[in-house]
């Protein structure tokens, strides 16, 4: 680990299968102890990007340092200085989680530390489990199992790849509270996701691909903030024929006694307050403001069938 280096460097990546380019020149640089959400519809590149880092798939040009080390020229280096929790839930069917995790430091090339599994096998809620047969745990043990194998040589730099694709809400609540946990203690952290509300929940910063690119690279306060813009939604006492005048251009009647108006400022909020008390005090009032979802919606807008697979990829 080279002092004051990033985790993570990645210039000018691109990755090519035949005529499908996975990754098209794709630069970012991730800082220490963040959590970076790599956020993109199914298909855009983010596993790609994570198997070049891990040295499980070779760039067609570019480089990426892990700490300072080339992934491909210290590929035995970098491959040490980071974890990997693949999207694919993949387990040895007939070890015991126990096992799991002292084969798995085996491979790391770390010594053997039983404190240290036994460690994991508590922090991870495996400890009743622990010599089971892995291919008796249930799907979200296996998950924590995996999570676990990525963490037996202490990995400065984390990656998980959907990690909570498939995986119901309640588990998914666990794992959000595993990497804040590894944040706290660190640990840097970037995870892949097409859930939104996982970038949303978890995420210092967040990128978003598409189709290869990376279409923006931001802190996600901020990206929440410049965009911050909504709507009113007022039920009114009477029914209208058609929207009011004097209201923001977009406004629309849901239904005859339902106005919904679009705000961009605290102050269009109160114009609209103020019209719509001019007709009756309305019954109802609810203000929505934007979350990333709309954001994101926006930047994909561009590219109508990624997006149609991103709704595909979604529902499960
Ligand atoms: N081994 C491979 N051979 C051919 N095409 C691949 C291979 N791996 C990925 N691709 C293609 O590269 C693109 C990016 O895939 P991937 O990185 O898996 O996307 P994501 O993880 O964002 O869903 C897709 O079009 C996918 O079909
Ligand atoms: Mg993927």
């Amino acid at each position: 680990m080279k002092a004051g280096a990033a985790p993570l460097l990645i210039e000018r990546l691109s990755k090519r299968f035949g005529d499908i380019e996975a990754v098209a020149d794709v630069d970012l640089r991730i800082r220490q102890g963040e959590v970076f959400a790599l956020l993109g519809p199914n298909g855009a590149g983010k596993t790609t990007i994570i198997n070049c880092v891990a040295g499980l798939s070779r760039p067609t040009s570019g480089s990426i340092q892990v700490f300072g080390h080339d992934t491909v020229r210290d590929f035995r280096v970098t491959r040490r200085l980071l974890g990997l929790v693949p999207q694919e839930i993949v387990f040895d069917p007939f070890f015991t989680p126990r096992e799991s995790l002292r084969i798995q430091m085996g491979l790391m090339g770390v010594k053997p530390d039983l404190g240290r599994v036994d460690e994991l096998l508590r922090m991870f809620a495996l400890w009743s489990r622990r010599d089971s047969a892995t291919r008796s745990l249930s799907g979200g043990m296996k998950r924590r199992l995996l999570v676990a194998k990525a963490l037996v040589h202490r990995p400065r730099l984390l990656f998980l790849d959907e990690p909570t694709a498939g995986v119901d809400v309640e588990l998914r609540k666990d794992l959000w509270e595993v990497v804040r946990r590894l944040a706290a203690e660190g640990t840097t952290v970037i995870l892949t996701t097409h859930y939104i509300e996982e970038a949303e929940a978890m995420a210092d910063r967040v990128g978003i691909i598409n189709h290869g690119r990376l279409v923006l690279v931001e802190e996600r306060d901020s990206l929440l903030s410049r965009n911050r813009r909504g709507q009113v939604r007022a039920v009114l006492p009477v029914a209208l024929s058609a929207p009011p005048a004097h209201l923001p251009p977009g406004t629309r009647l849901e239904s005859e006694n339902v106005i919904v108006a679009p705000w961009a400022t605290a102050r269009d909020i109160e114009e609209i307050l103020r019209v719509v008390r001019q007709l009756g005090e309305p019954e109802e009032i609810s203000i929505q403001q934007t979350r990333l979802e709309d954001i994101y919606v926006d930047l994909l807008k561009a590219a109508p069938d990624s997006l149609g697979r991103h709704r595909e990829g979604e529902s499960e």
